[in-house]
């Protein structure tokens, strides 16, 4: 059913995110019948507009960005007809006691019962601040629930993400803080669980005894296209790993929780992160490789410059657009088995996958066969672009002789499900009406992540890469990504040796 009333105030409503995302969001909710009756939109940014300027400005937008084929255009007024706007200083307290005064009568004209959800679609330094103005400006008052819905970057190191938590827990409790990952609004990652504890078939051999290893991938073939202001200070470790990846890599390895209820969800991601063994700088050197794009061709076959040459990027930048990991998780199901992480921008194609491979059966009925060697299970988690589980298994070769070959088997998710193309964030401010926040992260999730990430982050600062770039734009990444593996005597999903690899 549609979420609980409220009065939704979008910080930053001027922005990007607003009308890529946001507002074709609440369109699809609308559309699936999923926003309340009761239901309002606020937006407040610098930008001199009122109502009916936003409203125009968000019905031209929602024509480019809007997810589904053709626009309903009933829904989209009964939306539009909601949609408010108030020019404002972020630092000004006039704008909040203007803006308190829209809320309040946006509240009554809409039986809202007082509950407000705050989305703060602007950088993170300003948090404090509207969260300590919307205190003085007395939004404490309202009756109703008040919920805060923060964007990522979450800090850009331990200390810093300390110090945002304090900052917003100052003025909030944790229970009202949704911090925003949207790799967990992803259906496909959302299966994770649903997949390992809704089926017998796997999850008894979840562990050291069956399983190898675990490759974690997310690849992209987009390079930073305009966003080196940002990038430049970040890198992929930060950008992706940090956040989104370890987020997944706690729903492939957590324990099962006690119920599907947020905390006990969070509860187990929490105790898997803490488990992941924290390196010193120097272990962190020898678990790791960087990258950075040379000059090359992008995956669609335009030209890419170099990562040096981006706009708003320094000539002799240091910074990681690629990093491979590899972690353990010491924790009795996990201990001794290696955790291969990798992202990066430009590369060869665009995928994100969980690869688990298990052990090699017993081979002593196969040996002196033509087989010669066998391979292993994998179980593959294909979740975007392509998105669908695929099994990989042995079988024999028709024929005479007993041989063996690896053969697979795929599920799609496009094949079994009909769902309609979303913006990935109608489920996150869906489940924050609902006062749902498994999708969200905790104060000690982020914590934890950063303490996993700061070695990492610490070698490398104190540690120029000599050899950057490393990789040219639309290649497979850096060699040494796969000397990484092959140390180990494995080799990353789909790279079937090194010849292949330097031919791609
Ligand atoms: C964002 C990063 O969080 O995730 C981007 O800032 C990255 O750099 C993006 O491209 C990837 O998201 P998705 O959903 O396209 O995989």
């Amino acid at each position: 059913g549609p979420g609980d009333s409220c009065i939704m105030v979008i910080f930053g409503a001027s922005g990007d995110l607003t009308k890529r995302l946001l507002v074709p969001a609440l369109y699809n909710l609308a559309c699936d019948g999923l926003l309340p009756e009761r239901f309002a939109v606020v937006g407040i940014a610098l930008d001199e507009l009122d109502t009916e300027g936003f409203r125009a400005r968000m019905a031209e937008d929602i024509r480019r960005f809007n997810t589904r084929k053709e626009l309903d255009e009933g829904r989209w007024s009964w939306l539009e007809s909601r949609l408010h706007y108030t020019t404002g200083n972020f630092g000004d307290e006039s704008a909040y006691l203007r803006l308190r005064e829209l809320v309040e009568q946006l509240n009554s004209q809409y039986s809202a019962g007082g509950n407000i959800l705050f989305y703060m679609a602007v950088p993170p330094s300003l948090f404090g601040t509207i969260s300590e103005k919307l205190n003085v400006a007395g939004f404490g008052t309202f009756p109703g629930w008040k919920r805060i819905i923060v964007e990522k970057p979450f800090g850009t190191d331990l200390a810093s993400a300390q110090a945002l938590n304090r900052e917003i827990l100052a003025h909030w409790s944790e229970d009202q803080v949704y911090r925003v990952d949207h790799y967990l609004g992803k259906e496909t990652v959302q299966n994770i669980l649903a997949f390992r504890f809704g089926n017998e078939m796997f999850e008894p051999l979840w562990n050291r005894k069956h399983i190898d290893h675990i490759q974690l991938t997310v690849n992209e073939a987009v390079s930073v296209e305009g966003r080196g202001g940002y990038y430049d200070k970040s890198g992929v470790l930060r950008d992706m790993i940090q956040n989104h990846m370890l987020q997944m890599l706690a729903y492939v390895c957590m324990e099962p929780p006690a119920s599907f209820a947020a905390d006990d969800i969070r509860d187990e991601k929490a105790k898997l992160l803490r488990a992941v063994r924290l390196f010193t700088p120097e272990q962190a050197l020898a678990n790791s490789v960087r990258g950075q794009y040379g000059a090359g061709t992008k995956a669609d076959g335009t030209p890419c410059p170099a990562y040096r040459e981006e706009q708003d990027v320094a000539r002799d930048s240091n910074t990681e657009t690629f990093a491979a990991l590899r972690l353990f998780i010491d924790n009795w199901r996990w201990e001794s088995v290696p955790i291969y992480l990798r992202s990066g921008k430009a590369l060869w194609k665009r995928g994100t996958e969980v690869v688990v491979q298990f052990k090699r059966a017993p081979g002593v009925l196969f040996r002196g066969t033509p087989s010669g060697h066998m391979s292993s299970n994998r179980l593959v988690f294909h979740i975007q672009p392509d998105q669908g589980i695929e099994t990989i298994f042995q079988a024999k070769v028709p024929g005479p002789v007993m041989r063996l070959q690896s053969v697979n088997m795929r599920f799609s998710y496009g094949d079994s499900f009909r769902a309609a193309r979303g913006t990935g964030y109608e489920v996150m401010i869906y489940s924050c009406m609902m006062g749902d926040a498994t999708l969200f992260s905790r104060t000690d999730l982020v914590e934890s992540a950063w303490r996993i990430a700061q070695p990492f982050l610490d070698a490398w600062a104190s540690r120029p890469a000599p050899d950057f770039p490393n990789y040219d734009a639309g290649s497979w990444g850096p060699v040494a990504a796969y000397d990484l593996l092959e140390r180990d005597g494995r080799r990353w999903y789909e790279v079937i040796d090194r010849e292949t690899l330097e031919r791609v």
